[in-house]
Parts: C-alpha cells; structure tokens; sequence
C-alpha cells in the first residue's frame, strides 16, 4: 500500500524526529504539517520548510483532521495516564487512514536482561512507562471505535547528530559501574525516521513493532563509546549504592529496567535495511558533515 501524492500529513510533536520524518516525506510529495507547542518551534519548522501549527496538547486543541497521523508527542511528565493523548483523540473530527505512535521499550519493564520480542508481556515499572502504555491502551480503543488504522513502535534510547549525552560527558557525570550496569538498547535518528514512514506505508497494520538496531549493549559501554568517539574522557564509574546518591533520578529510572530486544518483525515486515545497525557507524555520522 503506497502512499499517494496529495494525502494530508500531520505529525503531532514534530521534533527530533519529526523533522526528519518530515524530511523524507516532503520528498515523496507529501503535504506536511508538524504541531509543535511553541512559536519558536513554529518558526524553526519553517525555516526547514515545513507547515507548523502551534497548539498546545494540555490546553485547548482546535479541530484535527488529517489523511496520515504521525503522533511523536511525549506524555505529561506525572501520572499514570497520558492526558494529552486523551486530548488529542477527542480533538479528531475526521478519522485518519492510520496513526503511527512511537511508544517506548519502558512498557516492558524489567525483564533481568532476556531477548524479548513483542509478546513479552508489558509490565511497566516506572511512571514513564505506565503513561505510555496508557497511551497505547487509548490509541488502540479510539482506532478500532472509530475505524482507522493504528501501528505502535516501542522505542528504546533514541541517538545521532545533536542526540548524544555530551554534556553530561564534558562534566564528568558519573555512570554505574559496568558490571552493574543494565543492557540497553538504541536506535539511530535516521533509521527510526525511515521505519515511522515505512510503518504508515506497511500493508501491516494493528500491530507492535519492537524498535532497536539489534545490538543491545550495557548503558555504561554505551556512554564509554560515545566518550571514545567525541575524543572526552570517561565518565567515572560508581557502584550501585553510590549511585542511589550521585545520579540524578531520571537517568536511576533508567538503571532499574534490563531487557535486549529482538528486531526481527520489524525487519521482516516492515522491510527494513537499516543503516545503522552497530554503534560505531552510527557514532562516527554525528561527528561527520
Ligand atoms: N529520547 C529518547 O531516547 C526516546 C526514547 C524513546 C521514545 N522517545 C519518544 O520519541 C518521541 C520523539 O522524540 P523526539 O526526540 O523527536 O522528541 P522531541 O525532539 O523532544 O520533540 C517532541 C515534540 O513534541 C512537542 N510537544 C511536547 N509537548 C507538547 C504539548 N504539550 N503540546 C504540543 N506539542 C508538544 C514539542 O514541541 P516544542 O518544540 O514546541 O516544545 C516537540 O516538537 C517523543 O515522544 C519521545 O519522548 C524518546
């Protein structure tokens, strides 16, 4: 099922990722339009040539109609429910054809470092991922009450030029100690952008897809590389009580959940070559152009 030229596109929370998205579809002919909160990012959205419109998901939206929803927005930052998703979904007046969501690998909470594929049952340990999984939960309902189509991506940490943690690097930050530390998984800016679009163009529908490039390694390793490819020292290591006390709660809330997830439907489905599939090509295209 390709798309057709002329089809509207909205990409609500059109950011990182949905500029790049964005990208790829203004080459395809696509009429796009990214929503982001602010007009700063409206005017920055323009400036790349892409439509903003400015509204705000936790006050009032106006009407939404659109032919292809991206929905790339993050939940609130308390609670266990995503409100905005709440609000974005009685905003529709038209069903969309199809509404591709990036989730987030934290709906599967802590799985003591297994492979898993998408029938790992969800069992979110953090607020983060409670909210997602909420988010999923009221796509999935709206989409089948209201006879549209719906593709959800668990994504785990996101990468590439402008997306690394340089500075927590540059001031020293310590990590957990790598024997302690749990796998973690990535994908590059690039390939996720090319697998949302190949997601709203997939006959597949309905479905889960698992988001990684397929080599999981620890999250100290992973800041080691970064270190190696930026020419920064690395972080100091600490061991897990110590960290109770010198990370900050976000990155801890990162520390608790350890799972490797297998890309296999994706590639397979979706069609995916992806092009970044191990860290050290990723790392060296954000230090190139
Ligand atoms: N970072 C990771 O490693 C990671 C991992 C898994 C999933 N994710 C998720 O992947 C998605 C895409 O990531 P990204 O890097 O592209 O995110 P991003 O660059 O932070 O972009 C998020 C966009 O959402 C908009 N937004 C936020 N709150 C809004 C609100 N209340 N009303 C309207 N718009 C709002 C922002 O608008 P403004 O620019 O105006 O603020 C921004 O354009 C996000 O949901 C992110 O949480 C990230």
């Amino acid at each position: 099922m390709e798309d057709k030229p002329g089809n509207s596109v909205l990409i609500v929370g059109c950011g990182y990722i949905g500029r790049r998205v964005a990208a790829l579809l203004t080459a395809q002919q696509c009429a796009v339009t990214g929503m982001v909160r602010s007009p700063e990012s409206v005017a920055a959205l323009k400036a790349t040539g892409i439509d903003g419109l400015c509204a705000d998901l936790d006050a009032g939206l106006p009407d939404i109609s659109a032919d292809e929803i991206y929905y790339f927005a993050p939940p609130p930052r308390d609670g266990d429910r995503d409100t905005r998703m709440s609000h974005f979904l009685a905003a529709i007046t038209t069903a969309p054809r199809r509404i591709v969501y990036i989730s987030t690998s934290a709906v599967y909470g802590d799985c003591s470092g297994a492979w898993i594929t998408e029938q790992q049952p969800v069992s979110p340990t953090t607020g983060r991922g409670r909210r997602r999984l909420d988010a999923e939960r009221q796509l999935i309902a709206w989409s089948e009450a209201n006879d549209a189509q719906w593709l959800i991506l668990r994504v785990p940490g996101i990468y590439g030029p402008g997306k690394l943690p340089l500075a927590r690097l540059r001031k020293g930050l310590p990590v957990l100690r790598e024997a302690d530390a749990p796998w973690t998984n990535r994908i590059h800016g690039d390939d996720l952008a090319a697998i949302c679009v190949a997601a709203m163009q997939s006959a597949h529908a309905n479905t889960v897809y698992n988001v990684s490039d397929g080599h999981p390694s620890n999250m100290t390793d992973y800041f080691f590389r970064v270190a190696d490819a930026a020419g920064l020292p690395h972080p100091p290591q600490v061991s897990p009580a110590e960290a109770e006390t010198a990370l900050s709660a976000g990155m801890l809330s990162f520390l608790n959940d350890s799972r490797r997830m297998n890309n296999d439907k994706l590639l397979r489905e979706l069609d995916i070559s992806l092009q970044y599939p191990e860290l050290a090509a990723g790392l060296k295209s954000c230090f190139t152009d």
